[in-house]
């Protein structure tokens, strides 16, 4: 599965531009604000249908202008692909999969599976529960695609029975009926979704722990445990038991909605005690680990986005990774770098045949064919 070429307009920065791609490795170069990142974003953009970086569009179509266009083509299994993602306003999105428009969302993610490691996924360790929860979704999403059929519903539901609360506090007065409605379907995809994840880390756990082991020599014991109120009650019964205080608060305190994963790094929380090195390793190994997880489930090889390289990845772990490229370990692999003679010449010093992609302010062209 590789992506031949991608023709943006007014995409972030990107007024008017087109870039084909070697199939195996792309190294996208440029200075600090180049475009780099936007132009894996795009690619990103493809294969999910939103941005890796912002919830909205409004940060995706280019200052001053009010609709955008992305286009590309890929090859998969053999077959010429082509997904076009046309927003001709940003509210309005259209998505094109080999000129048929695909109206569910859900229908379309999982087909072109990819992981993205960027700067900012530290996030993932030290930032709030719902990026661990989307961590959780962006895994088992890719491979089990009526997981997002019972996501996006079991969140709506929530966000109406939250309403609903605070309506019923507004009042003095419950409306027992609605509640008993919603809960019904709460508990209904709230299980569904709890089965799913529980799954997924029971499958997950031993990957990620070889990946981690591979990765980290001096191997500190690592952990991942599935923090869920659903060990402690059933999802029926956990809403029973949480009623008179999801009045009080008009908030919905018990569902899979609260869900976490607690990382340990020697029995010890990793956020409170992991230097950033060791921070920094967990999270490479969680991005593997999800990048093997997908590959087995679907037998397909995801694209791998790496940005900022050598923000996650000091040199020896470079040459790693260079390895686990040459064997074959991924599919078509994307790397950003601010330096061009860094990445160019350590790939041409492994024998690594790789295309330069040099971006410059919207302007693309091409480096030397490794
Ligand atoms: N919606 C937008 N419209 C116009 N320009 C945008 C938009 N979004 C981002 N940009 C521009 O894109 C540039 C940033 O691009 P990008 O993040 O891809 O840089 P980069 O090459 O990855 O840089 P770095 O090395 O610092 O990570 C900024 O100059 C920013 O102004
Ligand atoms: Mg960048």
């Amino acid at each position: 599965m590789f992506f031949k070429n991608l023709k943006l307009i007014n995409f972030k920065g990107y007024e008017n531009a087109s870039v084909s791609f070697h199939p195996e490795l792309n190294c996208i170069v440029g200075s600090n604000g180049a475009g780099k990142t936007n132009l894996m974003d795009a690619l990103y953009y493809s294969c999910f249908t939103k941005s890796y970086f912002s919830n909205s569009d409004q940060f995706v179509v280019k200052e001053n202008t009010d609709f955008f266009r992305i286009e590309c083509n890929l090859k998969a299994e053999d077959k010429e692909h082509s997904i076009v993602i046309k927003a001709p306003n940003v509210s309005r999105k259209v998505l094109e999969l080999n000129h048929v428009e695909i109206i569910k969302r859900t229908d379309f993610i999982g087909q072109f599976p990819a992981v993205m490691i960027a700067p900012d996924d530290n996030q993932i360790i030290l930032g709030s529960s719902d990026l661990r929860r989307k961590f959780m979704s962006a895994c088992i999403g890719q491979y089990i695609p009526k997981y997002l059929e019972v996501l996006l519903p079991y969140q709506k539901l929530v966000r109406q029975r939250n309403a609903a609360l605070k309506e019923f506090r507004k009042k003095g007065r419950t409306d027992e009926t609605l509640l008993a409605v919603l809960d019904e379907q709460m508990i209904s995809l709230g299980v569904l979704l709890f089965n799913h994840r529980k799954e997924f880390i029971k499958a997950f756990k031993p990957i990620f722990s070889k990946v981690h082991s591979n990765l980290v020599h001096n191997a500190e014991q690592v952990a991942i445990e599935y923090q869920t109120q659903l060990d402690v009650h059933s999802m029926e019964n956990g809403l029973k038991v949480n009623k008179k205080k999801d009045l009080v608060t008009a908030r919905s305190n018990f569902g899979p909605h609260k869900d976490d994963l607690d990382f340990l790094i020697n029995g010890q929380p990793l956020k409170a005690v992991g230097s950033q090195g060791q921070q920094k390793s967990f999270l490479v190994s969680l991005k593997i680990a999800q990048y093997e997880i997908i590959k087995e489930k679907t037998r397909k090889l995801p694209f791998l986005f790496l940005d900022d390289l050598f923000d996650k990845f000091d040199e020896t772990r470079v040459i790693k990774l260079i390895e686990l490229i040459q064997q074959g370990s991924f599919g078509q692999v994307f790397i950003t770098d601010t330096h061009e003679d860094r990445i160019d010449s350590l790939l041409k010093l492994h024998n690594l045949e790789h295309q330069l992609i040099i971006v410059d302010k919207g302007k693309i062209e091409y480096g030397n064919k490794g």
